[in-house]
């Protein structure tokens, strides 16, 4: 077990680098199996949902190791096709290994992934997707079993811009003869990621970024087609680390300065703290935010697919409008359980109704440190911006959740001038 002891008051300063998205690094990584030779990825965030991808390669066969900054993978030694159960049940989006399983071996077997705490975070979109490529789709005793030795492209429009439908999908159709197009295909900059990744790869997949992805497959796609040598490529900066970072810095007043970050990416999270009184500015891969005063009330936050507001902030900013002066309202319009972290700052202090998937947030002057509870990753990492600017010492438990999504969180906020510290328990 661990914990973050925060004591409340203090603004950040500072400059810090984004580190690489885990987001992209995750289907990236599942996407290596589609590489004929090694693979050298940079940038890549060394956390605990990464770790366990790692564990499922190697248990499906595939050398990983880091070497310094760079992780090193050949996939050339890959054997296996079934998921290890008990690592996929622990990371649910290595769902996303369907695809890339079917495209080398021509089949995949995987454990049902099943809810997690922010919803029940179905896969009818994987799967749907997947039939339609010509795959044969089995549901036994909690295993999904797929076979697709033939897979032929075709055309899929997605009911809901899935992201990890998305990139499933991409993935298979590689090895699926002929042309498949993604309508409807989720924007999130980690889908760019990804086909960059598959391009370097020496596949044919355009249009990433766009609700529309083309992907010129091939059952004969193999070394012959694929460039000589170790391949390299670098994750993009995480988007959701930035925006934590700056929602930081609102909270608890400062000003700081975020290096190797994508500005664009966080376009919906910047203009809503603007829209709360801070002032931001962009200039390369550095973005500048400075936040003295009390913040302002936030009229209405809408969780959208990218390039909307995204709702790994939503938390985040949850925080941010409890301090607010005035009151802010936000709809959770993507994930359906996604407000644990609300019961947690009521303890806090914090004052807000609820109904369904919108929450009317009236502002407190102030927050009272106590001890809370993370109840998922990007909850755990708002309780702990809630401490940064509660009045005395709060206790955020269950902070493994966030080593999730965050290297060394207490350590980046620390950096930047925040009194905060870990404690790991037996
Ligand atoms: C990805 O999850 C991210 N995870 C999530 O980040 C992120 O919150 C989410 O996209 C939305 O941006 C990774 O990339 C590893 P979805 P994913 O498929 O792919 C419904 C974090 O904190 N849906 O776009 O699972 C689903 O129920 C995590 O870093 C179906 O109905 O998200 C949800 O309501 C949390 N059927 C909505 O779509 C399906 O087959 C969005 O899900 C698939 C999804």
């Amino acid at each position: 077990m661990a914990s973050l002891i925060v004591t409340g008051g203090r603004p950040l300063s500072g400059t810090i680098r984004v580190s690489g998205a885990k987001n992209a690094a995750l289907p990236i990584l599942a996407a290596s199996l589609l590489a004929e030779g090694a693979v050298a990825l940079y940038d890549c965030p060394r956390l605990r949902d990464v770790e366990n991808m790692l564990a499922i390669l190697r248990a499906l066969g595939v050398c990983c190791s880091w070497e310094g900054e760079a992780l090193l993978l050949d996939p050339s030694t890959a054997n296996a096709y079934v998921m290890p159960q008990g690592l996929s049940k622990e990371l649910r989006s290595s769902i996303f290994m369907l695809g890339p399983l079917l495209a080398r071996f021509g089949h995949a077997v995987c454990t049902f992934p099943g809810g997690c705490e922010i919803g029940h975070r179905p896969i009818d979109l994987h799967l749907r997707g997947l039939a339609m490529l010509g795959v044969e789709i089995r549901e036994e005793h909690g295993l999904i079993l797929c076979e697709g030795r033939s897979m032929t492209g075709t055309d899929i429009h997605l009911d809901y811009p899935s992201v990890g439908a998305t990139e499933n999908i991409m993935m298979a159709a590689v090895r699926a003869e002929g042309e498949t197009v993604i309508q409807n295909a989720a924007r999130e900059p980690e889908i760019e990621d990804l086909q960059a990744f598959l391009r370097k790869l020496g596949y044919a997949v355009t249009g990433a970024g766009s609700s529309t992805i083309r992907i010129c497959g091939s059952h004969a796609l193999g070394a012959g087609e694929q460039p000589v040598g170790c391949i390299s490529h670098r994750v993009i900066p995480d988007r959701i680390v930035a925006g934590t970072l700056l929602c930081a810095a609102a909270v608890a007043g400062g000003e700081i300065t975020l290096k190797n970050a994508v500005p664009a990416h966080v376009a919906s999270v910047m203009a809503k703290l603007r829209e709360a009184g801070c002032t931001l500015s962009a200039e390369g891969d550095t973005i500048h935010i400075a936040s003295c005063a009390r913040p302002r009330e936030i009229k209405l936050i809408e969780t959208l697919p990218y390039p909307g507001f995204p709702t790994d902030m939503q938390a985040q900013f949850f925080t941010l409008c409890t301090i607010a002066n005035g009151t802010s309202m936000i709809v959770e319009n993507v994930f359906e359980n996604r407000f644990k972290h609300g019961a947690e700052l009521l303890r806090m202090g914090a004052s807000f109704t609820q109904k369904d998937r919108t929450i009317v947030i009236r502002g407190v002057e102030r927050l009272m440190g106590t001890r809370v509870v993370a109840r998922d990753l990007r909850g755990g990492a708002a309780l702990t911006l809630a401490g940064l600017a509660a009045e005395g010492e709060t206790i955020v438990e269950n902070a493994e959740l966030i080593d999730r999504g965050y290297e060394c969180f207490d350590g980046m906020l620390a950096s930047l001038g925040a009194e905060i510290r870990r404690k790991d328990t037996e």
